[in-house]
């Protein structure tokens, strides 16, 4: 069975010692957390300090981009092999605020991924339509376009450390979530893809977490359909009670 995963992506927030002041806060409320993954992702800058803070507990960290090479003369990169150097397990990658802000491709997007993985690196691929894909019925096609492109070239024992997060552009810190049955639409059909594109082993053992306007008060609706297996959040992983809360989630 899919483990539950709960991902705080903290974007561009939290000076350092904020950073080490909330994580030191989610280590101690969720010391206790076995059922769940949890996940944060700090800045670059408080990846290190943030993984000693939540050393002893169980929050994995995770950092929130990775470019595909080593090593070598690429001025301002980080590449995977560093960030597993810096205490992560997880990275995300494909974020639409990259997708959209910084042009990332989804061959950009598949390299990193490789890269990552290459690295021992668990990759976090985020896929998701506008609101214009939406309403000119053009989402099912963007999602497949973004899943067969982030995905090319992997194995199906590369996808046992892969998760897929699906967050709908349109719901990006909107305050406007997918129902839950929008997401479980969603989430089914991508689990249809990667049947289609590994085998049905992968897609029925491949986490699908949700992004987008998620909050304590509909967590708990859309972590009951089948397809979600956790959430990407942003806003309410900035706030230590709404976050816990959110791993807290009730079945
Ligand atoms: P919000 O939870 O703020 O909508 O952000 C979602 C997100 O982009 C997580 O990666």
């Amino acid at each position: 069975m899919r483990k539950p995963l709960i991902a705080g992506n903290w974007k561009l927030h939290k000076t350092l010692s904020e950073a080490k002041e909330l994580a030191g806060s989610l280590a101690a409320n969720l010391s206790d957390v076995t059922e769940v993954d949890v996940v944060i992702a700090p800045v670059f800058t408080a990846l290190t300090s943030v993984a000693e803070v939540i050393q002893s507990s169980p929050l994995k960290l995770a950092a929130q981009n990775c470019y595909p090479v080593e090593t070598g003369a690429f001025t301002g990169e980080v590449s995977p092999a560093l960030l597993k150097d810096a205490g992560c397990e997880y990275v995300i990658i494909g974020h639409s605020e990259r997708r959209q802000l910084l042009d990332e491709t989804d061959h950009f997007i598949n390299l990193k991924l490789i890269k990552a993985l290459e690295a021992g690196l668990k990759p976090i691929l985020c896929i998701g339509e506008t609101l214009q894909e939406r309403e000119t019925d053009q989402m099912l096609e963007v999602l497949t376009t973004q899943i067969k492109g982030g995905l090319a070239n992997l194995s199906a024992t590369h996808m046992a450390e892969v998760v897929i997060a699906y967050e709908p552009v349109w719901a990006i810190g909107t305050g406007k979530t997918a129902s839950a049955e929008q997401a479980q639409e969603a989430h089914s059909f991508i689990r249809g893809l990667l049947q289609g594109l590994f085998t049905k082993e992968v897609a029925l053992a491949t986490r699908i977490l949700y992004g987008g306007s998620v909050k304590p008060n509909n967590v708990d609706g859309l972590m009951a359909m089948d397809d979600i297996d956790g959430a990407l959040v942003g806003g309410a992983s900035l706030k230590a009670d709404d976050f816990i809360r959110l791993v807290r989630f009730e079945k």
